[in-house]
């Protein structure tokens, strides 16, 4: 029986570029914290997609000769491919041009109609067709030719001034009702410097919300009147509801059973729409809203942020063949802490590399089982009750309490430490306990035993809590242990209690796990 359901989503990605290593850091942190709440017994849904609609990639796909459909097609599987070299176990992938996704739209957006919520009206005002977003005038700067620039991407933006007729939300409207909100769910920004943040600006005043163009049509087709098409966003955010079953007529019970979710994990710049856009419309929808939107910081190289159109875009893929997989993912979620700007680089990537994973955790598991393949024939040794009291049950003990309140704070760096406390503890341990003097006593025999088997046990139980950053490892320590598929786990507490690792069964080798880095050969960030 599941404890619960617990949901997770990632932006739905504009599908005009391929993932670089700031979406996929956004998608690890997704897959880390949908891992370890699966283990730790929810029933969990991971959505994640690609936003395909709007003015920007309808004007890619013309100077491309393509239909937006077809250029849509062609670039979607970047997206699929990455996150399966990730190792990305989403649940829902949406793509906002599948019908679900119309269906959807249309029909939270024809409640909202039908509720009166919206208003035709023409519209006149500053867009940035590369942030598909309207900005007030005051929210503009100006470049060195003295021409309006968007405030995020300072790219030049379009004075829309054709007297479009554009539906607008309400937005203005929502004012009291989200402060008075935020002040009641403290939790809903997160961290709490993106929460002061959106509280100025929501007490600033909102103007209503332009969500439909009829200027072009590479759009979901707003039902009610023929010509217009929803604008991006108002489609985009939608999908987060699609994923897991809304409009949906055989899913709609499965729909009702995980709404709300626990999270929208998203960079900082787009907090605004989580934050204010996107409770006003659940808010009019008489729907529940999401528990916390965490606005994660950037990525930085070379003190700038990482994007792939500044040039400083190195793709996951290039890191996984230097690093592997799992070093990757663990890398980003020990390294940079979810919620700060982090600047990445080679040699950090290398250093912890070899600190954590070479030295200390790959070193662990080369060790001991190279000393149980010595003293007990490549078995687990049989350990004796005094073994049972020793220093790494006293912080396996007390390990799932600290792992799990840092995963519950989406803390993945404090949950990794937790985790390399243990292994760091193990080897001292073998250290003061040094099994190579014991094993040539006969009357010491026991306590060699014991040794082994301690070391062994922690082995086993750090593999359990490793596994939600790097479940290939996880899951070849457990074979290595020989023991069943780590992937079964639903309940980490249990499975992590002291003294589970049966004796007498043939433990294995193998190549060391994360072999020294050659630090010569790595290619640039
Ligand atoms: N399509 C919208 C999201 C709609 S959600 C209903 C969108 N797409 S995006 O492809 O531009 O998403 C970019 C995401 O990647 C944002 O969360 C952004 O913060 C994140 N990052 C882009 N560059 C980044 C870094 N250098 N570092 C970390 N994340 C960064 O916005």
């Amino acid at each position: 029986m599941a404890k619960g359901t617990f949901g997770v989503t990632t932006p739905i990605y504009y599908i005009n570029a391929a993932p670089h290593l700031g979406t996929a850091y956004t998608t690890v942190a997704a897959d880390t914290i949908t891992r370890y709440q699966r283990m730790n017994g929810y029933d969990v849904s991971f959505v994640t997609g690609t936003d395909e609609h709007g003015q920007k990639i309808a004007e890619t796909a013309e100077k491309n000769a393509m239909t937006p459909q077809a250029w849509c097609d062609s670039l979607a599987p970047a997206f699929t491919d990455a996150w399966k070299t990730l190792d990305i176990d989403y649940t829902n992938f949406v793509r906002t041009t599948e019908d679900r996704q119309t269906r959807a739209v249309q029909k939270f957006w024809s409640a909202l109609h039908d509720a009166g919520w919206l208003y035709k009206s023409a519209y006149e005002g500053w867009y940035c067709v590369h942030e598909e977003t309207y900005y007030a005038e005051s929210d503009l700067e100006k470049n060195d030719e003295g021409e309006f620039v968007c405030p995020d991407c300072k790219r030049p933006v379009r004075y829309e001034a054709s007297g479009e007729e554009n539906w607008f939300f309400k937005l203005s409207e929502f004012q009291d009702r989200l402060l008075a909100f935020y002040d009641e769910h403290p939790d809903f920004i997160r961290p709490v410097t993106r929460r002061n943040e959106i509280v100025s600006f929501v007490k600033g005043g909102l103007n209503d919300l332009s969500i439909s163009r009829s200027s072009f049509d590479w759009g979901i087709p707003v039902p009610w009147d023929e010509g217009h098409v929803f604008y991006v966003w108002a489609d985009a955010l939608i999908a987060y509801l699609t994923g897991i079953g809304y409009g949906d007529g055989e899913r709609e019970a499965e729909f009702d059973g995980r709404w709300p979710i626990q999270y929208h994990f998203v960079g900082k710049d787009i907090t605004r729409f989580h934050c204010v856009i996107w409770p006003a419309m659940l808010m009019a929808a008489g729907m529940p809203i999401t528990h916390t939107v965490f606005g994660h910081g950037f990525l930085l190289t070379k003190g700038e942020k990482m994007s792939k159109s500044k040039g400083n875009g190195l793709m996951p893929a290039d890191l996984v063949k230097v690093f592997g997989v799992d070093a990757y993912r663990y890398y980003f979620m020990s390294d940079v802490q979810f919620g700060h700007d982090g600047s990445i680089s080679m040699e950090r990537m290398v250093q912890v590399y070899n600190a954590d994973l070479a030295n200390t955790w790959g070193n662990l598991v080369s060790r001991v089982t190279n000393m149980t393949t010595k003293y007990f024939e490549g078995r687990v040794p049989e350990a004796p009750a005094a073994a049972a009291e020793n220093p790494l049950r006293e912080i396996a003990d007390t390990l799932y309490a600290d792992y799990d309140a840092c995963m519950a704070e989406v803390d993945f760096t404090g949950a990794a430490a937790a985790v390399q406390k243990l292994a760091s503890r193990v080897n001292l341990y073998v250290e003061e306990s040094a099994p190579w003097t014991l094993a040539k006593d006969p009357a010491r025999a026991d306590e060699l035993a014991g040794v082994l088997y301690n070391c062994l046990e922690a082995i086993r139980i750090i593999a359990l809590y490793m596994a939600p950053f790097m479940p290939n490892t996880s899951a070849e320590v457990f074979r290595r242990l020989g023991l069943g598929d780590i992937a079964e786990v639903t309940d980490i507490q249990e499975a992590t209690a002291w003294g589970q690792l049966p004796a007498s069964v043939a433990v294995e080798v193998g190549e060391p796990l994360f072999p020294r880095l050659d630090v010569d050969n790595l290619p640039e960030l």
